[in-house]
């Protein structure tokens, strides 16, 4: 018989057996705990640890078991503290030690099924995934051009002439606070840029380069001096419309604006329209889509108003033609822009805008399509 199976076997003779006196105890437990720590060295499995688990742990037959009903409940009133507390520590040993040989292993064997096996032939490329925040671009941009709007792309860095000053924004003017972002001063007094605050800015590229009728939606990143937190981000996207021609009306940007929400959350779904200011466009609304997830009822989602405000809109203001060549007499057409995260955000159930910024591939994979 082996030592370790010798000091083994003193777990099935009664304490009064094994140890003469007080002094024996703690020499009893040690060779315990040192037979342990050796059949622990040579499993090397999974089924390898859980057998020895078993072994010692085991509700009825188990090693430590056996200690409790042979040692701790025939120890003498005077050792009893003693002989519990060394069979407490040696448990949690036993237990620590199982579980972290457990996972040892298991992160082991994950490593190695990862490793590439230069044997094998062939080289196997994983299928990557365009980005949500780029789907809900193209989904939103689709059902625009089902409506006859083509897509265009804009400088992402602006002057603020198109940024603001076109769009009916004269220098000083108090509305640009609306807006606050980040400005590159160029040497030799050079007229600063900026970085795009809002799409709008394409409004007025593509009326100069256009004659109406002009129908366009502008997908792209826009730029602000905010700081992030769960709603907010110093980059993100938006989408822009534009529809100029000869008799368009408040009619034609309301039929457009609820077909292209019923497209997007469902066919269930109700908008209002909400007076609201911005200085390219008058009058100008806030429309608000009933809200997807409780449909009106009132939720978390919604903040318990049944209503969720999703694009800026209106007539485009006449002083804006007024920078293109367009004559406003002739004229007239929509605007709107809205934001691309936070449509993905609400269609999805996202609630927290950076998460499309981190690259967490656990997130990002989620939505391949
Ligand atoms: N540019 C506005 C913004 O960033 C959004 C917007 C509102 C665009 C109304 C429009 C519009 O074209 O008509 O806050």
């Amino acid at each position: 018989m082996s030592k370790a199976d010798d000091r083994v076997e003193k777990a099935g003779k009664r304490i009064g057996e094994v140890a003469r006196s007080a002094e024996d105890v703690p020499r009893l437990f040690a060779d315990l705990r040192a037979a342990f720590d050796r059949e622990l060295a040579t499993a090397h499995s999974t089924a390898e640890v859980e057998s020895l688990r078993v072994r010692w742990l085991g509700r009825k037959a188990g090693l430590l078991n056996q200690v409790k009903n042979n040692w701790l409940l025939h120890a003498a009133a005077e050792l009893k503290p003693q002989v519990g507390k060394q069979l407490n520590a040696l448990r949690e040993h036993v237990e620590h030690k199982v579980s972290h040989t457990l996972d040892a292993i298991l992160a082991r064997t994950e490593v190695s099924a990862e490793a590439v096996d230069l044997t094998l032939p062939g080289v196997a490329v994983r299928r990557g995934a365009r980005h949500l925040i780029t789907q809900t671009m193209e989904e939103i941009c689709d059902i625009f051009r089902r409506l006859g709007f083509s897509a265009v792309e804009g400088p992402e860095i602006e002057t603020a002439y198109y940024n603001f000053e076109a769009l009916n924004m004269p220098a000083h003017h108090p509305a640009r606070d609306m807006w606050d972002t980040l400005y590159l001063n160029l040497p030799g007094g050079a007229e600063p840029l900026l970085l795009r605050t809002h799409t709008s800015p394409m409004q007025i590229r593509v009326m100069e380069k256009q004659k109406p009728p002009v129908r366009v939606v502008v997908p792209g990143k826009v730029y602000r001096h905010d700081n992030p937190d769960a709603s907010h981000s110093f980059m993100f996207h938006q989408i822009e419309g534009l529809a100029v021609d000869c008799g368009i009306t408040f009619g034609h940007l309301k039929g457009v604006l609820d077909h292209f929400l019923r497209e997007f959350f469902g066919p269930e779904t109700r908008t209002r329209f909400v007076p609201s200011y911005f200085p390219f466009t008058e009058p100008s609304a806030d429309v608000h889509g009933s809200c997807h997830v409780c449909r009106g009822a009132g939720c978390r989602v919604c903040k318990f108003t049944g209503w969720i405000e999703l694009v800026g809109c209106g007539m485009v203001d006449p002083n804006v033609y007024g920078f293109v060549g367009y004559d406003a007499r002739e004229l007239s057409g929509f605007a709107f822009g809205m934001g691309v995260e936070r449509f993905a955000m609400l269609k999805y159930g996202i609630d927290d805008i950076q998460l499309f910024f981190q690259n967490d591939v656990r997130f990002l994979t989620q939505f391949r399509r």
